[in-house]
């Protein structure tokens, strides 16, 4: 039926119609707010515009997830900012790490707020790559696997609810719950980084974890932008390794993909709105370009419209609130 029968504005006449019918709903409870925990000392300058991506202490740590807990935030992702980095990366799977720290002070503070870790060497290398690195300088896989799973199980121990290694080695997922599995973790969820991209929007993060590489790029080991297919590829392997979840990385230029992940796999996945993607509404928002609140719930609502079941953003307590003030 065509128009005039047919008229698509009947359903947009007022709030309440518009209401009834909206086919996408952002919740607080699936938001997840990234945290940098760093050592005391390690607190530094991060552009002030970007204040939701400040260094933490543990203690700065445990107010913020208080806050972020009261208006409903689902979880928190940590990274790790440490005082000391060597070629290996061993401050990764330190015992006393600000990460291992962090995550025994939250969940013995706040037990229902679901804590997140970030399972990577390059916050911890002092090179900045996410593995350790052979005698030519490119990143050795299949030594690397032993050290995540290491890190993993620190996680896990220290009492980490979920274990998300964002390194893209080869194995990793597989390599990590064989650990997990053997040092009695057999129930800590892992969410695999598939989906993740050398993108040019990771720039505030690195400078907020301390993680540029110190020469190269990460191209040998991310996903090239142009490929969706190869993503695609990747999802299902972690799958067969053992990922409960799958996230794809950065979000707003890789909506297909969100989409793609989903309707292929049907698991839960989660869209990482990166640190680029964050200061593009900051400084826009700063200059009067956009109006902020509503370009955050709108970029949100999209990436559920996309598939994603969970939003990693910077922006979850300010989003939270919107949507707490507009229920
Ligand atoms: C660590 C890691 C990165 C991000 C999340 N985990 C940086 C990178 O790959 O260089 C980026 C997150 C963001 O930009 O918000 N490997």
């Amino acid at each position: 039926m065509a128009f005039p029968n047919t008229r698509m504005r009947r359903l947009r006449a007022s709030a309440g119609l518009r209401g009834l019918v909206r086919e996408t709903d952002p919740r607080a409870d699936r938001l997840v707010l990234p945290l940098f925990v760093a050592d005391a000392e390690q607190t530094a300058d991060v552009d002030p515009l970007l204040g939701d991506m400040a260094r933490l202490t543990i203690s700065q740590t445990l107010e913020r997830a208080r806050e972020a807990a009261a208006l409903g935030v689902g979880a928190v992702i940590l990274f790790g900012v440490p005082r000391h980095k060597d070629a290996d990366g061993a401050g990764a799977w330190d015992e006393e790490g600000v990460v291992q720290l962090a995550v025994g002070a939250l969940k013995q503070a706040l037990p229902e707020l679901l804590v997140i870790t970030d399972v990577c060497l390059c916050e911890y290398t002092e090179h900045g790559h996410c593995g350790v690195l052979r005698e030519d300088g490119r990143v050795d896989n299949d030594a690397t696997l032993e050290l995540l799973a290491r890190t993993a199980c620190s996680h896990a121990r220290a009492g980490a609810d979920i274990v998300a290694p964002s390194d893209m080695m080869d194995g990793r997922v597989g390599a990590i719950r064989g650990e997990l599995d053997a040092e009695g973790f057999a129930d800590t969820p892992i969410l695999a980084y598939s989906a993740k991209f050398a993108s040019a929007f990771y720039g505030p993060f690195r400078d907020a974890a301390g993680s540029a590489p110190a020469f190269g790029d990460r191209r040998s080991y991310q996903l090239d932008p142009a490929n969706g297919r190869e993503a695609l590829r990747e999802a299902l392997l972690d799958i067969g390794e053992g990922a409960d979840m799958l996230m794809v990385k950065p979000a707003l230029a890789y909506g297909d993909l969100i989409a793609a992940v989903k309707r292929e796999t049907g698991l839960p996945v989660a869209a990482y709105n990166v640190s680029g993607e964050y200061a593009m509404v900051k400084t826009a928002a700063a200059a009067g370009h956009l109006d902020e609140d509503d370009a955050v719930l709108e970029i949100l609502t999209s990436l559920h419209r996309a598939g994603a079941d969970v939003v990693i953003t910077y922006h979850a307590m300010h989003a939270a609130r919107l949507l707490a003030e507009r229920r």
